[in-house]
């Protein structure tokens, strides 16, 4: 049972709520970013075989394993809902019946506790995972890349409110190209860490994919050009047998990907003349994206920030990052907030 107890509050705990895709996350972060919980209760066996999120039953699931998660998060932190200073929940973007189990029970629990009730932004939450490391927090403003399931943006972040978005995927997002290719391939979903671990021994340059707007002005993505001509590749040759031409096949689509995620990353630090770089989202996961980025900040003397892989992809303690940033704004929900599965950017 949820338990209402007040005690140890004022060190600024938040309860991170997220629930906007397969993923249902409880978390409890502390002011100084730091994580005392980070409970995730993964759909990914439940879609596997679809090949996709189903959002009926993602939506389901939700509602089964929220309560669990929450009270699970408050247990590991050895907290009760008392010693919250606020509770912070993904209201988009995300699949709306998804968000929605979220946004209720976190509704649910500050009607109850007359806790404050903050409403974050999913894309906002991702771009915070870098600060949930002590190493070294990144400086503002910083260039950042947003390279997820279901988007892909280069920006800038001026300050900790809000994002200036410089360029985005025209069709498909990044992690949704690592997706499809990988359904293609009778590799089940989700793809990105699948083909990331089988390009591991592959040839990067065994096939020539395309690089879509490479060289062009501007900072937009393409990938759904890269998809059909693996597409075509597989229509010609045929399925790769398990081994060495599936590796081969995985290197040289990844490396297109990385190729197109890096050189827009460094478009963007050469042209706002920036210094710190955020990558953020489930492919900044991706261990050859991550080294290329590494390689790149080294030559071009700018200042990486990646958060950890197991932080990259859908989790709360982003979203209560996200969260205390808006309370500190004054910036608060109520009762009539409702779930904003296209949320506009500028809200910030
Ligand atoms: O950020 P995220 O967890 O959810 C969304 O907000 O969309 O991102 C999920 C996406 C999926 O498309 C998944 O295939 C991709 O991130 N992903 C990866 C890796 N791990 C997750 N893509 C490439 N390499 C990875 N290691
Ligand atoms: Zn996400």
């Amino acid at each position: 049972m949820l338990s209402c107890s007040q005690q140890r509050s004022g060190e600024g705990l938040i309860l991170g709520v997220e629930s906007s895709c397969d993923e249902t996350a409880a978390a409890v972060v502390d002011s100084g970013h730091g994580i005392r919980s980070n409970v995730i209760s993964s759909q990914v066996e439940i879609h596997h075989e679809f090949g996709g999120v189903v959002p009926e039953l993602a939506s389901r699931h939700h509602v089964l394993n929220i309560i669990p998660v929450i009270e699970a998060a408050l247990a590991e932190a050895d907290v009760s809902l008392g010693d919250l200073r606020a509770v912070a929940v993904t209201a988009g973007p995300g699949l709306v019946g998804a968000l929605l189990v979220g946004l209720q029970v976190a509704k649910g629990i500050c009607f109850v506790t007359g806790l404050p009730l903050v409403a974050v932004d999913h894309l906002l939450a991702h771009l915070e995972a870098p600060f949930l490391d002590r190493r070294g927090q990144p400086g503002f403003p910083h260039v950042f890349l947003l390279a997820s399931g279901g988007h892909c943006l280069v920006g800038v972040r001026h300050g900790p409110e809000g994002m200036e978005v410089l360029g985005a995927t025209r069709d498909d997002a990044a992690g949704e190209a690592f997706d499809k290719v990988a359904k293609m391939l009778g590799l089940g979903y989700p793809g990105g860490r699948v083909i990331d671990e089988l390009a591991r021994g592959g040839d990067p340059a065994a096939i020539r994919f395309p690089r879509a707007l490479r060289g062009r002005k501007g900072f937009d993505f393409s990938f759904s050009g890269l998809k059909t001509a693996v597409k075509q590749h597989l229509a010609r040759r045929g399925l790769p047998k398990a081994g060495q031409e599936l590796a081969d096949l995985c290197a040289s689509f990844q490396q297109a990907v990385v190729d197109m995620l890096t050189e827009r990353v460094e478009q963007a630090v050469e042209c706002t003349g920036l210094s710190e770089v955020v990558v953020a989202g489930g492919v900044a996961a991706n261990s050859h994206l991550r080294a290329s980025l590494e390689r790149a900040a080294a030559a071009g003397r700018w200042r990486l920030h990646l958060a950890a892989p197991e932080l990259c992809t859908d989790n709360a303690a982003m979203v209560a990052v996200a969260g205390q940033r808006r309370l500190a704004a004054g910036k608060l929900a109520d009762m009539a907030t409702n779930a904003a599965p296209s949320w506009a950017r500028h809200v910030g």
